[in-house]
Protein backbone atom coordinates (compact mmCIF):
# COMPACT_ATOMS: atom_id res chain seq x y z
CA UNK A 1 0.00 0.00 0.00
CA UNK A 2 2.04 3.41 -1.08
CA UNK A 3 2.00 6.05 1.34
CA UNK A 4 0.60 9.08 0.12
CA UNK A 5 3.85 10.67 -0.55
CA UNK A 6 4.42 8.24 -3.11
CA UNK A 7 1.95 9.23 -5.41
CA UNK A 8 3.98 10.81 -7.31
CA UNK A 9 5.96 8.05 -8.36
CA UNK A 10 2.63 6.48 -10.00
CA UNK A 11 0.78 8.43 -12.64
CA UNK A 12 1.88 8.92 -15.85
CA UNK A 13 5.19 9.97 -17.44
CA UNK A 14 3.55 13.14 -18.62
CA UNK A 15 2.48 14.34 -15.70
CA UNK A 16 5.52 13.38 -13.76
CA UNK A 17 7.86 15.23 -16.39
CA UNK A 18 5.33 18.51 -16.51
CA UNK A 19 7.05 21.81 -16.07
CA UNK A 20 4.99 24.69 -16.18
CA UNK A 21 8.62 26.73 -17.37
CA UNK A 22 8.55 24.89 -20.46
CA UNK A 23 7.66 25.90 -23.54
CA UNK A 24 4.28 24.31 -23.83
CA UNK A 25 3.16 25.96 -20.80
CA UNK A 26 4.80 28.97 -21.64
CA UNK A 27 3.06 29.26 -25.05
CA UNK A 28 -0.56 28.37 -24.06
CA UNK A 29 -0.83 27.40 -20.81
CA UNK A 30 -4.32 25.82 -21.57
CA UNK A 31 -3.38 23.92 -24.53
CA UNK A 32 -0.28 22.52 -22.38
CA UNK A 33 -2.84 20.79 -20.21
CA UNK A 34 -5.63 19.50 -22.53
CA UNK A 35 -4.18 15.72 -21.94
CA UNK A 36 -4.49 16.60 -18.42
CA UNK A 37 -8.07 17.72 -18.66
CA UNK A 38 -8.89 14.67 -20.39
CA UNK A 39 -7.55 11.98 -18.73
CA UNK A 40 -5.07 12.75 -15.71
CA UNK A 41 -6.68 15.51 -13.79
CA UNK A 42 -4.78 15.51 -10.79
CA UNK A 43 -1.36 14.92 -11.38
CA UNK A 44 2.16 15.60 -9.31
CA UNK A 45 4.83 17.67 -10.89
CA UNK A 46 8.47 16.50 -9.79
CA UNK A 47 10.15 19.66 -11.22
CA UNK A 48 7.73 22.01 -9.17
CA UNK A 49 7.47 19.72 -6.26
CA UNK A 50 3.43 20.70 -6.93
CA UNK A 51 0.36 18.69 -7.54
CA UNK A 52 -1.62 20.25 -10.61
CA UNK A 53 -5.42 20.26 -10.99
CA UNK A 54 -6.81 21.15 -14.79
CA UNK A 55 -10.30 20.46 -14.52
CA UNK A 56 -12.80 23.59 -13.57
CA UNK A 57 -14.84 21.61 -11.19
CA UNK A 58 -11.89 20.09 -8.95
CA UNK A 59 -10.42 23.90 -9.16
CA UNK A 60 -13.84 25.60 -7.98
CA UNK A 61 -13.95 23.07 -5.59
CA UNK A 62 -10.49 23.66 -3.78
CA UNK A 63 -11.08 27.57 -4.33
CA UNK A 64 -14.51 26.97 -2.52
CA UNK A 65 -12.55 25.47 0.63
CA UNK A 66 -10.03 27.74 2.20
CA UNK A 67 -9.77 25.84 5.34
CA UNK A 68 -8.84 21.72 4.13
CA UNK A 69 -7.07 24.29 0.81
CA UNK A 70 -4.87 26.96 2.30
CA UNK A 71 -3.81 30.00 0.35
CA UNK A 72 -0.66 30.76 2.39
CA UNK A 73 1.98 29.64 -0.25
CA UNK A 74 -0.20 32.06 -2.71
CA UNK A 75 2.72 34.45 -2.72
CA UNK A 76 5.65 32.18 -1.63
CA UNK A 77 8.32 32.31 -4.08
CA UNK A 78 7.86 29.25 -6.43
CA UNK A 79 11.72 29.09 -7.25
CA UNK A 80 13.77 28.84 -4.13
CA UNK A 81 16.16 31.57 -3.81
CA UNK A 82 19.69 31.19 -3.30
CA UNK A 83 21.89 32.25 -0.86
CA UNK A 84 23.29 35.07 -2.49
CA UNK A 85 19.76 36.22 -3.25
CA UNK A 86 18.63 35.13 0.49
CA UNK A 87 21.58 37.81 2.05
CA UNK A 88 20.59 40.58 -0.67
CA UNK A 89 16.82 40.41 0.65
CA UNK A 90 18.11 40.28 4.27
CA UNK A 91 20.25 42.90 3.90
CA UNK A 92 17.19 44.79 3.13
CA UNK A 93 15.44 43.60 5.93
CA UNK A 94 13.22 42.47 3.47
CA UNK A 95 10.16 40.19 5.54
CA UNK A 96 6.86 40.35 3.13
CA UNK A 97 4.50 37.98 4.63
CA UNK A 98 0.76 37.97 4.73
CA UNK A 99 -2.08 40.38 3.11
CA UNK A 100 -5.29 39.03 2.26
CA UNK A 101 -4.94 36.91 -1.08
CA UNK A 102 -2.43 34.60 1.52
CA UNK A 103 -3.83 35.11 4.68
CA UNK A 104 -5.87 32.15 6.77
CA UNK A 105 -8.99 32.38 8.53
CA UNK A 106 -10.48 33.58 10.48
CA UNK A 107 -7.46 36.68 10.24
CA UNK A 108 -8.74 37.02 6.80
CA UNK A 109 -11.91 37.69 6.88
CA UNK A 110 -11.78 39.89 9.75
CA UNK A 111 -9.57 42.11 7.91
CA UNK A 112 -11.50 42.02 4.53
CA UNK A 113 -14.46 42.52 5.79
CA UNK A 114 -13.15 45.72 7.22
CA UNK A 115 -11.68 46.93 4.21
CA UNK A 116 -14.51 46.22 1.79
CA UNK A 117 -16.06 50.00 1.65
CA UNK A 118 -13.89 50.81 -1.41
CA UNK A 119 -15.17 48.74 -3.39
CA UNK A 120 -18.82 49.53 -3.16
CA UNK A 121 -20.37 49.81 -6.44
CA UNK A 122 -20.80 53.71 -5.59
CA UNK A 123 -17.17 54.06 -4.73
CA UNK A 124 -15.91 52.22 -8.03
CA UNK A 125 -18.36 54.57 -10.27
CA UNK A 126 -15.91 57.63 -8.86
CA UNK A 127 -13.39 56.59 -10.53
CA UNK A 128 -14.98 56.01 -13.84
CA UNK A 129 -14.36 59.18 -15.56
CA UNK A 130 -10.90 59.45 -14.11
CA UNK A 131 -10.21 56.86 -16.09
CA UNK A 132 -11.81 57.84 -19.45
CA UNK A 133 -10.09 61.17 -19.36
CA UNK A 134 -6.64 59.47 -18.92
CA UNK A 135 -7.34 56.97 -21.62
CA UNK A 136 -8.69 59.77 -24.14
CA UNK A 137 -5.03 61.92 -23.32
CA UNK A 138 -3.11 58.21 -24.64
CA UNK A 139 -5.15 58.24 -27.69
CA UNK A 140 -5.16 62.18 -28.03
CA UNK A 141 -1.60 61.37 -28.51
CA UNK A 142 -1.55 58.59 -31.16
CA UNK A 143 -4.44 58.54 -32.90
CA UNK A 144 -2.45 61.05 -35.99
CA UNK A 145 0.66 58.63 -35.57
CA UNK A 146 -0.71 55.17 -37.97
CA UNK A 147 1.17 52.72 -35.77
CA UNK A 148 1.73 51.98 -31.79
CA UNK A 149 2.42 49.44 -29.37
CA UNK A 150 -0.60 50.03 -27.47
CA UNK A 151 0.92 48.54 -24.54
CA UNK A 152 3.77 50.63 -23.95
CA UNK A 153 1.02 53.69 -25.05
CA UNK A 154 -1.71 52.71 -23.05
CA UNK A 155 -2.15 49.29 -21.56
CA UNK A 156 0.44 49.43 -19.22
CA UNK A 157 0.43 53.20 -17.71
CA UNK A 158 -3.15 53.54 -17.28
CA UNK A 159 -3.98 50.65 -15.39
CA UNK A 160 -0.60 51.74 -13.34
CA UNK A 161 -2.38 54.97 -13.03
CA UNK A 162 -5.62 54.37 -12.29
CA UNK A 163 -3.77 51.51 -9.13
CA UNK A 164 -1.94 54.00 -7.80
CA UNK A 165 -4.76 56.61 -7.50
CA UNK A 166 -6.89 53.88 -6.31
CA UNK A 167 -4.47 53.68 -3.64
CA UNK A 168 -3.74 56.61 -2.89
CA UNK A 169 0.03 56.53 -3.82
CA UNK A 170 1.37 59.52 -4.95
CA UNK A 171 1.65 58.84 -9.14
CA UNK A 172 5.79 59.03 -8.82
CA UNK A 173 8.20 57.31 -10.00
CA UNK A 174 6.12 55.06 -12.62
CA UNK A 175 9.31 53.87 -14.48
CA UNK A 176 10.59 52.63 -11.18
CA UNK A 177 7.27 51.20 -10.14
CA UNK A 178 7.02 49.02 -13.63
CA UNK A 179 10.87 47.65 -13.07
CA UNK A 180 9.78 46.88 -8.91
CA UNK A 181 6.54 44.93 -10.63
CA UNK A 182 8.78 42.85 -13.11
CA UNK A 183 10.98 41.75 -10.19
CA UNK A 184 8.50 41.06 -8.15
CA UNK A 185 6.72 38.67 -10.25
CA UNK A 186 10.25 37.09 -11.54
CA UNK A 187 10.99 37.05 -7.75
CA UNK A 188 7.26 34.93 -6.42
CA UNK A 189 6.51 33.37 -9.90
CA UNK A 190 9.20 32.74 -12.29
CA UNK A 191 12.59 30.98 -12.22
CA UNK A 192 15.12 33.20 -12.46
CA UNK A 193 18.51 31.42 -13.01
CA UNK A 194 21.15 31.44 -10.32
CA UNK A 195 23.11 34.49 -12.25
CA UNK A 196 19.64 36.53 -12.62
CA UNK A 197 18.95 35.85 -8.89
CA UNK A 198 20.10 38.72 -7.38
CA UNK A 199 19.40 40.85 -9.70
CA UNK A 200 15.87 39.99 -9.02
CA UNK A 201 16.52 39.99 -5.48
CA UNK A 202 18.24 43.90 -5.69
CA UNK A 203 14.86 44.68 -7.34
CA UNK A 204 13.02 43.02 -4.69
CA UNK A 205 14.65 44.59 -2.02
CA UNK A 206 14.56 48.08 -3.41
CA UNK A 207 10.79 47.57 -4.24
CA UNK A 208 10.17 46.65 -0.03
CA UNK A 209 12.21 49.38 1.09
CA UNK A 210 10.82 51.60 -1.48
CA UNK A 211 6.81 50.45 -0.33
CA UNK A 212 8.25 51.14 3.64
CA UNK A 213 8.76 55.04 2.85
CA UNK A 214 5.90 56.08 0.78
CA UNK A 215 4.25 53.71 3.63
CA UNK A 216 5.36 56.00 6.00
CA UNK A 217 5.02 59.40 3.97
CA UNK A 218 1.29 58.60 3.93
CA UNK A 219 1.02 57.25 7.69
CA UNK A 220 2.00 60.39 8.75
CA UNK A 221 -0.43 62.15 6.72
CA UNK A 222 -2.86 59.97 8.76
CA UNK A 223 -1.29 60.69 12.23
CA UNK A 224 -1.55 64.43 11.45
CA UNK A 225 -5.47 64.13 11.13
CA UNK A 226 -5.67 64.14 7.14
CA UNK A 227 -8.39 62.10 5.66
CA UNK A 228 -6.59 61.81 2.06
CA UNK A 229 -8.36 59.69 -0.50
CA UNK A 230 -7.67 56.23 -1.27
CA UNK A 231 -7.74 52.52 -0.26
CA UNK A 232 -4.26 52.44 1.34
CA UNK A 233 -5.67 55.64 3.71
CA UNK A 234 -8.31 53.32 4.82
CA UNK A 235 -6.06 51.37 5.67
CA UNK A 236 -3.72 52.68 7.70
CA UNK A 237 -6.54 54.53 9.38
CA UNK A 238 -7.48 51.35 10.26
CA UNK A 239 -4.86 50.31 11.48
CA UNK A 240 -4.69 52.48 13.72
CA UNK A 241 -7.97 51.34 15.29
CA UNK A 242 -7.66 47.70 15.29
CA UNK A 243 -3.87 46.95 14.80
CA UNK A 244 -4.52 43.59 15.54
CA UNK A 245 -7.02 43.00 12.23
CA UNK A 246 -5.50 45.41 10.31
CA UNK A 247 -1.54 44.76 11.05
CA UNK A 248 1.68 46.73 10.75
CA UNK A 249 3.10 44.43 8.46
CA UNK A 250 0.27 43.88 6.75
CA UNK A 251 -0.02 47.50 5.83
CA UNK A 252 3.76 46.92 4.48
CA UNK A 253 3.17 43.41 2.24
CA UNK A 254 -0.17 44.88 1.07
CA UNK A 255 1.96 47.97 0.04
CA UNK A 256 4.04 46.26 -2.07
CA UNK A 257 1.85 43.66 -3.25
CA UNK A 258 -1.25 45.61 -4.10
CA UNK A 259 0.72 47.91 -7.02
CA UNK A 260 1.32 44.55 -8.56
CA UNK A 261 -1.97 42.97 -8.02
CA UNK A 262 -4.05 45.82 -9.22
CA UNK A 263 -2.33 47.33 -12.34
CA UNK A 264 -0.04 44.37 -13.49
CA UNK A 265 -3.32 41.64 -14.11
CA UNK A 266 -5.39 44.86 -15.63
CA UNK A 267 -2.22 45.76 -18.05
CA UNK A 268 -2.28 42.06 -19.13
CA UNK A 269 -5.09 41.12 -19.31
CA UNK A 270 -5.98 44.70 -21.65
CA UNK A 271 -3.20 43.35 -23.80
CA UNK A 272 -4.83 39.76 -24.52
CA UNK A 273 -8.45 41.56 -24.83
CA UNK A 274 -6.83 43.59 -27.59
CA UNK A 275 -4.56 40.67 -29.08
CA UNK A 276 -7.83 38.26 -29.21
CA UNK A 277 -10.52 40.73 -30.43
CA UNK A 278 -8.54 42.50 -33.21
CA UNK A 279 -7.35 38.54 -34.24
CA UNK A 280 -11.05 37.91 -34.88
CA UNK A 281 -12.00 40.62 -37.21
CA UNK A 282 -15.75 39.68 -37.17
CA UNK A 283 -15.78 40.05 -33.29
CA UNK A 284 -13.76 43.17 -33.47
CA UNK A 285 -16.24 45.03 -35.94
CA UNK A 286 -19.41 43.60 -33.59
CA UNK A 287 -18.19 45.61 -31.16
CA UNK A 288 -17.65 48.48 -33.09
CA UNK A 289 -20.79 48.93 -34.70
CA UNK A 290 -22.43 47.78 -31.32
CA UNK A 291 -20.63 49.18 -28.06
CA UNK A 292 -23.53 47.34 -25.79
CA UNK A 293 -21.35 44.03 -26.25
CA UNK A 294 -18.37 45.26 -24.50
CA UNK A 295 -19.21 44.20 -21.33
CA UNK A 296 -19.77 40.44 -22.35
CA UNK A 297 -16.59 41.14 -24.80
CA UNK A 298 -14.10 42.22 -21.72
CA UNK A 299 -15.94 38.79 -19.61
CA UNK A 300 -15.37 36.46 -22.84
CA UNK A 301 -11.33 37.78 -22.80
CA UNK A 302 -11.20 36.93 -18.96
CA UNK A 303 -12.11 33.68 -19.76
CA UNK A 304 -10.54 33.00 -22.69
CA UNK A 305 -7.02 34.77 -21.94
CA UNK A 306 -6.92 36.02 -18.41
CA UNK A 307 -4.16 37.45 -17.53
CA UNK A 308 -4.04 35.35 -14.07
CA UNK A 309 -3.73 31.66 -15.53
CA UNK A 310 -2.93 29.80 -12.36
CA UNK A 311 -2.97 29.94 -8.54
CA UNK A 312 -1.95 27.81 -5.75
CA UNK A 313 -3.38 26.57 -2.35
CA UNK A 314 -1.57 23.79 -0.04
CA UNK A 315 -3.45 21.14 1.60
CA UNK A 316 -3.67 21.50 5.21
CA UNK A 317 -4.99 17.64 5.84
CA UNK A 318 -5.39 14.97 3.30
CA UNK A 319 -7.68 15.87 0.64
CA UNK A 320 -9.51 14.04 -2.20
CA UNK A 321 -9.30 15.80 -5.42
CA UNK A 322 -10.83 13.97 -7.76
CA UNK A 323 -9.93 10.73 -6.50
CA UNK A 324 -6.20 11.40 -6.02
CA UNK A 325 -5.39 11.49 -2.33
CA UNK A 326 -2.97 14.92 -1.89
CA UNK A 327 -1.15 14.84 1.01
CA UNK A 328 -1.15 17.05 3.81
CA UNK A 329 1.00 20.00 2.88
CA UNK A 330 0.88 19.22 -0.58
CA UNK A 331 1.25 22.02 -2.60
CA UNK A 332 -1.39 22.96 -5.24
CA UNK A 333 -1.70 24.77 -8.59
CA UNK A 334 -4.89 25.29 -9.82
CA UNK A 335 -3.98 26.23 -13.32
CA UNK A 336 -7.50 28.13 -14.05
CA UNK A 337 -6.23 29.17 -17.52
CA UNK A 338 -7.23 24.89 -18.19
CA UNK A 339 -10.19 25.40 -16.07
CA UNK A 340 -11.82 28.08 -18.44
CA UNK A 341 -11.31 25.87 -21.52
CA UNK A 342 -12.78 22.60 -19.65
CA UNK A 343 -15.49 21.49 -22.03
CA UNK A 344 -17.08 20.14 -19.04
CA UNK A 345 -18.32 23.78 -18.45
CA UNK A 346 -17.66 25.74 -21.30
CA UNK A 347 -19.10 25.08 -24.76
CA UNK A 348 -16.55 24.81 -27.69
CA UNK A 349 -14.12 26.09 -25.11
CA UNK A 350 -11.19 27.19 -27.40
CA UNK A 351 -13.02 29.55 -29.29
CA UNK A 352 -13.45 33.03 -28.47
CA UNK A 353 -17.21 33.88 -28.67
CA UNK A 354 -18.63 37.53 -27.45
CA UNK A 355 -21.77 36.05 -27.59
CA UNK A 356 -21.27 32.97 -25.01
CA UNK A 357 -23.99 33.47 -22.29
CA UNK A 358 -21.74 31.60 -19.14
CA UNK A 359 -18.21 33.60 -19.59
CA UNK A 360 -18.82 35.11 -16.36
CA UNK A 361 -18.39 31.33 -14.58
CA UNK A 362 -14.28 31.90 -15.58
CA UNK A 363 -11.84 31.15 -12.29
CA UNK A 364 -9.57 34.31 -13.77
CA UNK A 365 -10.45 36.26 -10.28
CA UNK A 366 -10.72 33.30 -8.29
CA UNK A 367 -13.48 32.18 -6.88
CA UNK A 368 -14.80 32.08 -3.08
CA UNK A 369 -13.34 33.58 0.48
CA UNK A 370 -10.57 35.13 -1.56
CA UNK A 371 -12.35 36.31 -5.08
CA UNK A 372 -10.19 39.23 -6.36
CA UNK A 373 -11.68 42.31 -4.59
CA UNK A 374 -10.81 44.30 -7.49
CA UNK A 375 -12.41 42.76 -10.30
CA UNK A 376 -14.99 45.02 -10.99
CA UNK A 377 -12.79 47.96 -10.93
CA UNK A 378 -10.03 45.83 -13.36
CA UNK A 379 -13.55 45.02 -15.37
CA UNK A 380 -14.59 48.84 -15.95
CA UNK A 381 -11.04 49.86 -16.90
CA UNK A 382 -11.12 47.42 -19.63
CA UNK A 383 -14.29 48.40 -20.54
CA UNK A 384 -13.68 52.05 -21.08
CA UNK A 385 -9.79 51.25 -23.17
CA UNK A 386 -12.05 48.67 -25.41
CA UNK A 387 -15.00 51.78 -25.62
CA UNK A 388 -12.54 54.49 -26.42
CA UNK A 389 -10.22 52.33 -28.57
CA UNK A 390 -12.82 50.79 -30.58
CA UNK A 391 -14.97 54.23 -30.91
CA UNK A 392 -11.51 56.61 -32.20
CA UNK A 393 -9.68 53.31 -33.86
CA UNK A 394 -12.56 51.20 -35.29
CA UNK A 395 -10.10 50.51 -38.36
CA UNK A 396 -6.85 49.38 -36.06
CA UNK A 397 -5.09 46.18 -37.26
CA UNK A 398 -2.95 44.23 -35.32
CA UNK A 399 0.30 44.09 -37.11
CA UNK A 400 1.93 40.47 -37.82
CA UNK A 401 4.45 39.79 -34.81
CA UNK A 402 5.46 37.06 -32.52
CA UNK A 403 4.13 37.97 -29.10
CA UNK A 404 6.68 37.77 -26.56
CA UNK A 405 5.45 36.69 -22.80
CA UNK A 406 7.84 37.06 -19.06
CA UNK A 407 8.50 33.53 -18.41
CA UNK A 408 6.21 32.54 -15.24
CA UNK A 409 3.93 30.52 -13.82
CA UNK A 410 0.95 32.88 -12.97
CA UNK A 411 0.86 36.12 -14.89
CA UNK A 412 0.41 36.05 -18.67
CA UNK A 413 0.27 38.78 -21.26
CA UNK A 414 1.94 39.73 -24.11
CA UNK A 415 4.86 42.32 -23.64
CA UNK A 416 3.93 44.26 -26.60
CA UNK A 417 0.77 44.73 -28.89
CA UNK A 418 1.83 46.16 -32.27
CA UNK A 419 -1.37 47.61 -33.91
CA UNK A 420 -1.41 50.01 -37.37
CA UNK A 421 -4.24 52.04 -39.34
CA UNK A 422 -4.44 54.88 -41.82
CA UNK A 423 -5.02 58.44 -39.66
CA UNK A 424 -6.71 59.59 -42.98
CA UNK A 425 -9.71 57.32 -42.27
CA UNK A 426 -10.06 58.15 -38.74
CA UNK A 427 -14.04 58.73 -38.42
CA UNK A 428 -14.61 62.15 -37.11
CA UNK A 429 -15.41 61.91 -33.72
CA UNK A 430 -18.37 64.40 -33.06
CA UNK A 431 -19.25 63.19 -29.01
CA UNK A 432 -17.61 64.45 -26.87
C1 LIG B 1 -7.18 38.57 -5.41
C2 LIG B 1 -6.95 38.25 -10.26
C3 LIG B 1 -7.43 43.09 -10.62
C4 LIG B 1 -7.15 43.43 -5.80
C5 LIG B 1 -7.08 38.07 -6.69
C6 LIG B 1 -6.94 36.66 -7.03
C7 LIG B 1 -6.86 36.58 -8.38
C8 LIG B 1 -6.96 37.92 -8.92
C9 LIG B 1 -6.70 35.31 -9.20
C10 LIG B 1 -6.90 35.48 -6.04
C11 LIG B 1 -8.32 34.96 -5.87
C12 LIG B 1 -8.50 33.74 -5.00
O1 LIG B 1 -7.58 33.31 -4.30
O2 LIG B 1 -9.64 33.19 -5.03
C13 LIG B 1 -7.11 39.53 -10.77
C14 LIG B 1 -7.24 39.86 -12.19
C15 LIG B 1 -7.39 41.21 -12.28
C16 LIG B 1 -7.33 41.74 -10.93
C17 LIG B 1 -7.23 38.83 -13.31
C18 LIG B 1 -7.58 42.10 -13.50
C19 LIG B 1 -8.00 41.73 -14.65
C20 LIG B 1 -7.38 43.61 -9.35
C21 LIG B 1 -7.45 45.01 -9.03
C22 LIG B 1 -7.36 45.10 -7.69
C23 LIG B 1 -7.24 43.75 -7.14
C24 LIG B 1 -7.63 46.14 -10.04
C25 LIG B 1 -7.42 46.39 -6.90
C26 LIG B 1 -7.52 46.98 -6.12
C27 LIG B 1 -7.17 42.14 -5.29
C28 LIG B 1 -7.17 41.83 -3.86
C29 LIG B 1 -7.19 40.43 -3.75
C30 LIG B 1 -7.19 39.91 -5.11
C31 LIG B 1 -7.15 42.83 -2.72
C32 LIG B 1 -7.17 39.60 -2.46
C33 LIG B 1 -8.59 39.22 -2.03
C34 LIG B 1 -8.65 38.29 -0.83
O3 LIG B 1 -7.77 37.45 -0.65
O4 LIG B 1 -9.60 38.42 -0.05
N1 LIG B 1 -7.09 38.82 -7.86
N2 LIG B 1 -7.15 40.70 -10.06
N3 LIG B 1 -7.24 42.88 -8.19
N4 LIG B 1 -7.20 40.97 -6.01
FE1 LIG B 1 -7.26 40.84 -8.01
Amino acid sequence: QPTPFACPFHGSEAGRSFDPFGPAYQADPAEALRWSRESEPVFFSEPLGYWVVSRYDDIKAIFRDPILFSPANALEKITPPSPEAVEVLARANYAMNRTLVNEDEPAHMARRRVLLDAFTPHALAAHRPMVRDLVRGRLDAIVDKGRSDLVADMLWDVPLTVALHFLGVPPDDMDKLRSFSVAHTVNTWGRPSPDQQVAVAEGVAAFWTYSGEVLARMAARVDAGEHPHGWMYDMIAKNRVMPDIVTDNYLHSMMMAIIVAAHETTALASANMFRRLLEDRAQWDAICADPALIPAAVEECLRHSGSVVAWRRVATADAQVAGVTIPAGGKILMVTASANHDPRQFDNPDALDIWRDNAADHLTFGYGAHQCMGKNLGRMEMAVMLEEVSRRLPHLRLEDQAFTYLPNISFRGPEAVWVHWNPALNPAQTAP
